[in-house]
């Protein structure tokens, strides 16, 4: 798989980008917006398990995203089950030296392209916690609407926080 944005592009994971999952993983500033499966700090062991994972696992996709040298982020999505399962939920993060630059906003909306594309989801969404601008203001520029606030539904770093669900439907999304 590889989708190429700019001097961008979404691509496999690999196992030779362990040291740059942990040289941009391992910050506090992208892991507290992120679900708690993603740690701080970020070790080498867990970017070793985290490859592993991802190569055997079916119920989702992850991906890279990546400049001409080397990994600077990940995309991904969760496949829903049951009467949910045209959905799925999408997350990414960026390494925070590549914030602000529209990056992110290119890789979700073509990563929405793929996944439209490619699998038969007629929804996608992304639940975004309390307090995370850069993330809603990606969402939002990518054409997803606010569907919902789950009030007080995550619990991280010893905080309840809201939950802000974002969605898109196939035929409202335009690249
Ligand atoms: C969210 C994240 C992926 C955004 O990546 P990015 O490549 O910097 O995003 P973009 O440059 O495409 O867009 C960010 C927007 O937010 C704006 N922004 C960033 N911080 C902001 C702030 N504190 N207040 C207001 N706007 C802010 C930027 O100016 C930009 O908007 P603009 O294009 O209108 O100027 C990155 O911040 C990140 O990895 N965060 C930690 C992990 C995370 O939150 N993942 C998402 C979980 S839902």
């Amino acid at each position: 798989m590889n989708i190429y944005f700019d001097e961008y592009n979404i691509r496999n994971l690999t196992s030779s980008d362990v040291d740059s999952i942990v040289k941009y993983a391992n910050n506090h500033n992208v892991s507290k917006f992120l679900r708690d499966t993603f740690p701080f700090p970020y070790t080498k062991e867990d970017a070793e398990r985290w490859i592993e994972f991802v190569l055997s696992d079916n119920s989702h996709l992850s991906f890279a995203i990546a400049d001409k040298n080397e990994l600077i982020g990940g995309i991904g999505a969760m496949f829903n089950q049951d009467v949910n399962r045209f959905t799925a939920e999408i997350g990414y993060w960026l390494g925070e030296p590549f914030w602000n630059r529209s990056i992110t906003t290119k890789a979700v909306k073509a990563f929405c392209k793929f996944l439209f594309e490619n699998y038969n989801f007629n929804h996608l969404t992304a639940s975004i916690y309390e307090g995370n601008i850069a993330s809603a203001k990606v969402i939002q520029k990518t054409g997803f609407v606010l569907e919902g606030v789950l009030r007080k539904n995550v619990f991280k770093e010893n905080k309840f926080l809201d939950q802000y669900v974002y969605g898109l439907l196939k035929e409202e999304f335009i690249l």
